[in-house]
């Protein structure tokens, strides 16, 4: 299953997270999320596994996966943002995954009012390096990953308007006016901690849906994000667990499942407020 990107790309709507990954277990779990069938793979400079996501990758291809069957998207941190820097930044990365161009390239967290004045023109000069690297060549997409509908509406005026936005997304945390305005835009939505980092997995209503269908309750997340529209993005480092995340295409939540999740009271949110962090 695969979303369009306002490009026309094709973007897989089930990704490999590689977020919390240690880079000692990156290169088996990545290798091993491409043999059983994951053709997207998200990654992050800050996430410090580059490197290690790279042998992993460099395996996949080994093994007769070719460059262009994989969906590889990664982000520039924050102390990385600016025109210059950000170019620089996604040189490191472009050398640590041993790639040629990424498919997608986020701005990691938006430049906040909190913590800069000028937030805005810091947001304008990342995402114009963005589009440079676009323009050249070196990522085939550019987009944005938590940021909040005021951090997107000063770009939509830029040359290249912004085709995803990455944010934490699960049952028990759906942002909806943050996703509404995103669809509005023909912004894919992308969901970060579709399982809420392991911290919605033991919900009593997810729990007696999973029951119904047979499934476990991280498939019924994951296939929460699909109908909702929504990249789903799990993270596992275990065989049997990658497997299960990726086999969520032979059943479907009904209509009375997708209420009961909507409805879900608030649970497993990570508390970064793009607006309040720090960092
Ligand atoms: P592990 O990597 O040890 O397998 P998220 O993608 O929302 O950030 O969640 C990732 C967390 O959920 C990790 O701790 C991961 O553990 C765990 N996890 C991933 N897939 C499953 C699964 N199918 N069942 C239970 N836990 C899972």
């Amino acid at each position: 299953m695969k979303f369009r990107l306002k490009n026309g790309a094709d973007i897989p709507a089930v990704g490999f997270g590689t977020w919390q990954m240690a880079s000692s277990d990156a290169p088996d779990a990545v290798a091993d999320a491409v043999r059983v069938g994951y053709r997207h793979i998200d990654c992050a400079s800050i996430y410090e596994n580059e490197k290690a996501v790279g042998k992993g990758l460099a395996r996949a291809f080994e093994s007769g996966v070719a460059r262009d069957e994989l969906f590889i998207t990664s982000k520039v941190w924050n102390s990385d943002r600016g025109y210059d820097t950000t170019l620089r930044a996604l040189e490191r990365t472009l050398g640590d995954l041993g790639l040629e161009y990424l498919d997608l390239y986020l701005i990691h967290w938006p430049a906040n009012a909190k913590q800069f004045e000028n937030w805005r023109e810091i947001n304008d000069a990342t995402w114009r390096a963005l589009v440079q690297a676009q323009k050249d060549g070196k990522v085939r997409a550019i987009g944005l990953s938590n940021f909040l509908p005021h951090h997107i509406e000063p770009l939509m005026d830029a040359q290249i308007q912004p085709m995803v936005n990455q944010i934490e997304f699960h049952p028990g945390f759906l942002q909806s006016d943050v996703v509404q305005y995103c669809k509005e835009r023909e912004i894919v939505v992308e969901a970060w901690s579709p399982l809420g980092s392991g911290r919605v997995l033991q919900d009593a209503t997810l729990g007696a849906i999973a029951q119904k269908h047979g499934k476990s309750v991280a498939q019924i997340c994951i296939r929460f994000c699909l109908q909702s529209g929504v990249v789903a993005l799990p993270k596992s480092v275990t065989p049997a667990r990658i497997a299960e995340n990726l086999a969520v295409f032979d059943f479907a939540l009904d209509a009375d499942d997708m209420n009961k999740i909507a409805q879900m009271p608030e649970i497993g949110y990570s508390g970064l407020h793009p607006d309040k962090v720090d960092f």
